[in-house]
C-alpha cells in the first residue's frame, strides 16, 4: 500500500512514521509512506496557503489552489482522497479494514479555521477520528495511518489480529504476566491452570463485563447479532 499525506507539518509526521513498528513496515516495504508539505504548491509569491472567509468570521481558511494542485501531482486512478476534518464521518475499527485493502490512500490535513467547501469536489471522504476539534489533522492522519498499517498482511503477527477490541463489538479481553501476585493484586487463577476451555470462557466472560461497562452501545449491539445468529 501507498500512503500520501498531505500538510503543512511534515516533521510532525516524520517524526512518528520514523519509529516503531510503522518505520518496520516501511523498511519491510509493506507500505510506503511518503509525507508532502503542499504549501510548496501555492502559487502565491509568498507561498500563501490561507485567506479571510467570506461573509465574516473569525480565523482563515485553507484555499483550494495549494491542496487541490497537490491531490492532482499525486492522484492516480486506484488513489482514494480523504479528508481530516471534524465534520466527517467518525472512524472506526471497521473503516480501518476497509481502507487497508486500498492501493494508494491521500490523506489532507489542515490547519487553521477550516477548509474551502468547494474541495469536497476533490475528495472521496471526510473522517473525523472522534466529537472533539483538534487544532490540526496531523494527529488524526497518523491515528488512521496507525490502525490501517497494523492491519496490513506481516506487519504484525496474525494471532494478534484474531482477538482485539472490537471484533464482535466486544472490547478485548485483560492480559497479564508476571509476577502472579503483585502487592497484593493477583493474576486470575483460571489463567494459571492451563485449562483452556475455561480460559477460553473467562476471557469471553470478561470481555461482556468490560464491554457492559466501558462500552454499552457495543455491548447492546454484540448481544443483538449474538441473538440473531442463534434464531438462524
Ligand atoms: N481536525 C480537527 N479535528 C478533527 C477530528 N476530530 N477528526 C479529524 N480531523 C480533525
Amino acid at each position: 500500500m501507498r500512503i500520501t499525506i498531505l500538510t503543512l507539518f511534515p516533521s510532525v509526521i516524520n517524526e512518528y512514521i520514523n519509529s516503531s513498528i510503522i518505520k518496520r513496515a516501511i523498511d519491510n516495504d509493506n507500505c510506503a509512506i511518503e509525507v508532502v508539505n503542499f504549501r510548496d504548491f501555492s502559487e502565491n509569491k509568498h507561498k500563501k496557503v490561507d485567506d479571510y472567509q467570506f461573509g465574516g468570521g473569525g480565523g482563515m481558511v485553507l484555499s483550494l489552489q495549494p491542496i487541490v494542485d497537490a491531490i492532482k501531482f499525486y492522484k492516480k486512478e486506484n488513489s482514494k482522497v480523504i479528508l481530516l476534518t471534524p465534520s466527517g464521518k467518525k472512524y472506526k475499527s471497521s473503516f480501518a479494514k476497509e481502507l487497508s485493502l486500498e492501493k494508494h490512500l491521500i490523506f489532507i490535513a489542515g490547519h487553521y479555521e477550516g477548509f474551502d467547501e468547494r474541495l469536497n469536489n476533490y475528495v472521496d471522504e471526510e473522517i473525523s477520528i472522534g466529537d472533539y476539534v483538534l487544532t490540526g489533522g496531523e494527529l488524526p492522519a497518523l491515528v488512521i495511518v496507525d490502525s490501517i498499517v497494523r492491519l496490513i498482511p506481516n506487519v504484525i503477527s496474525k494471532e494478534s489480529l484474531i482477538s482485539e477490541s472490537f471484533e464482535d463489538n466486544l472490547l478485548d479481553y485483560p492480559v497479564y504476566t508476571k509476577p502472579i501476585d503483585f502487592e497484593g493484586h493477583k493474576v486470575p487463577e483460571v489463567l494459571i491452570g492451563g485449562n483452556h476451555k475455561s480460559i477460553e470462557e473467562f476471557r469471553y466472560k470478561s470481555k461482556l463485563a468490560k464491554t457492559k461497562l466501558n462500552r454499552y452501545d457495543l455491548y447492546k449491539e454484540h448481544i443483538k447479532n449474538k441473538k440473531g445468529i442463534n434464531n438462524e
